[in-house]
């Protein structure tokens, strides 16, 4: 039998012919069914699509401000930060902040250094709370240092190198219970192990001490007591063997900021005659020291034919109409107050030395420029010490 859709066949009994409308009227039931559900789909399937470019352009939105934000940061830290929290992209929360500046992503080390630097309550919030997601647990003292000292560029401004040290030695302390027995003994360790670094791998430092003398010049930094010999001698070989590296090392690093690498050259000076009227230039060979400028007649000779203390002195490039490459030597806001300073005479004389400033020629651009950023170094670094002789006094007390 059969007949052909939509039809029905004329051999069928009443019932039959019921059923067989019922079943035709079921199937375009379901076949209605069937394309609501189909749209649907449709309907769906282009929701999560247009969700998903929707979620993606909020994602490519959010990475440019992150870029954007680094950006900023590196150019200028506060900034960066402050558009960062405008975004949503950062909470105003120290931890938070910390922990962007840890990760430091595209992050520019020196820029991390002077956010970290900055005298700013809140800045120094963040900075303990960047020092705490250092982990220097178990780790030796030149292990931590590398760890902490690689995190970000140390500042040159003494008191910034002061609190971020000090925070550094709280935390390295409270890792590692028992090492030391106080704060300042660790910090003023830490500050001998980065001298040694330089004193081992500076070239410019000629004097290499031996790790014998390296445990003399710590002893009694113990409140009094000595440290382990074994432990001093670890930290000794550590640094002889890989010096630190510091980001964004630029050449100007922590040597020239507080441990000034002694120059000495050829350079010439202006001289005065005995009342002043003749001016002359001499050639001398200048050495510089123990925040001093000596100058000699020869290099071989013992005694300098003068001393000029750099204690409250300012340097600064001038022209001058004889001779190429000059910086002087003054005392800021100044007029005719006489540099302390002395010189020996022919005869042998010791006298004091006659000059408001000191003009000196350097032989080439580039000694000029090294000599005033020692003696910049030897000048600026001055406070820097005197914190730190506070602290190894403070430590050496015998109890
Ligand atoms: C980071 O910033 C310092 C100072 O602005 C700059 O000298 C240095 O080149 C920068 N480093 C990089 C990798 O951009
Ligand atoms: C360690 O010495 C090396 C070589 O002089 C220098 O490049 C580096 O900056 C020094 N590191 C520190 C932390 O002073
Ligand atoms: C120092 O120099 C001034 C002029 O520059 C002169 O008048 C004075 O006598 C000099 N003093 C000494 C001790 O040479
Ligand atoms: C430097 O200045 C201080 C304070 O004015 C003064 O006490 C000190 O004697 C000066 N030192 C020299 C070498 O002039």
């Amino acid at each position: 039998g059969g007949g052909k859709r939509g039809q029905v066949p004329s051999d069928l009994t009443p019932e039959e012919r019921q059923e067989l409308q019922n079943i035709r009227r079921r199937k375009q039931e379901l076949l209605a069914d069937i394309q609501r559900l189909k749209d649907e789909i449709a309907e769906v399937a282009n929701e999560i699509e247009n969700l998903g470019s929707t979620e993606e352009r909020k994602n490519m939105q959010r990475n440019k401000h992150v870029a954007m934000g680094r950006k900023k940061f590196n150019m200028d830290p506060k900034k960066g930060i402050q558009f960062l929290m405008e975004n949503d992209l950062l909470k105003n929360t120290c931890e938070d902040i910390a922990q962007f500046l840890y990760k430091g992503e595209g992050l520019n080390k020196t820029a991390i250094g002077d956010y970290l630097g900055e005298r700013d309550e809140f800045n120094i919030q963040v900075l303990h709370a960047f020092v705490e997601l250092h982990e220097f647990t178990d780790l030796n003292l030149v292990q931590a240092l590398r760890q902490f000292l690689w995190s970000f560029r140390l500042p040159g401004e003494a008191q910034k190198i002061d609190r971020m040290m000090e925070a550094f030695a709280q935390r390295y302390c409270r890792c590692n219970n028992g090492v030391f027995q106080s704060t300042d003994t660790c910090y003023v360790l830490s500050f001998a192990i980065i001298m040694l670094n330089t004193s081992l791998h500076n070239p410019n430092v000629k004097d290499k001490p031996t790790v014998e003398r390296f445990i003399a010049m710590n002893r009694g930094i113990n409140d009094g007591g000595d440290l382990p010999e074994e432990l001093l001698r670890n930290l000794y070989e550590s640094i002889k063997n890989e010096p630190f590296k510091i980001p964004e090392d630029d050449g100007n690093d922590l040597t020239h900021t507080f441990f000034n690498p002694d120059r000495e050259g050829w350079l010439l000076k202006l001289a005065c005659s005995a009342g002043g009227r003749v001016k002359t230039w001499k050639r001398r060979w200048f050495i510089l020291t123990d925040n001093c400028l000596y100058y000699f007649e020869y290099t071989t000779d013992k005694e300098p034919r003068g001393i000029i203390p750099l204690e409250n002195l300012s340097i600064r490039e001038v022209e001058d109409s004889k001779k190429p490459n000059c910086f002087e030597l003054y005392i800021p806001d100044n007029k005719d107050q006489v540099i302390k300073a002395c010189k020996t005479e022919a005869d042998g004389r010791v006298v004091e030395g006659n000059h408001t400033v000191y003009r000196i020629s350097a032989p080439t651009p580039e000694e000029k420029e090294e000599w005033i950023k020692c003696i910049k170094a030897a000048i600026s670094r001055d406070p820097f010490y005197e914190m730190l002789a506070a602290r190894k006094k403070k430590v050496s007390i015998t109890r």
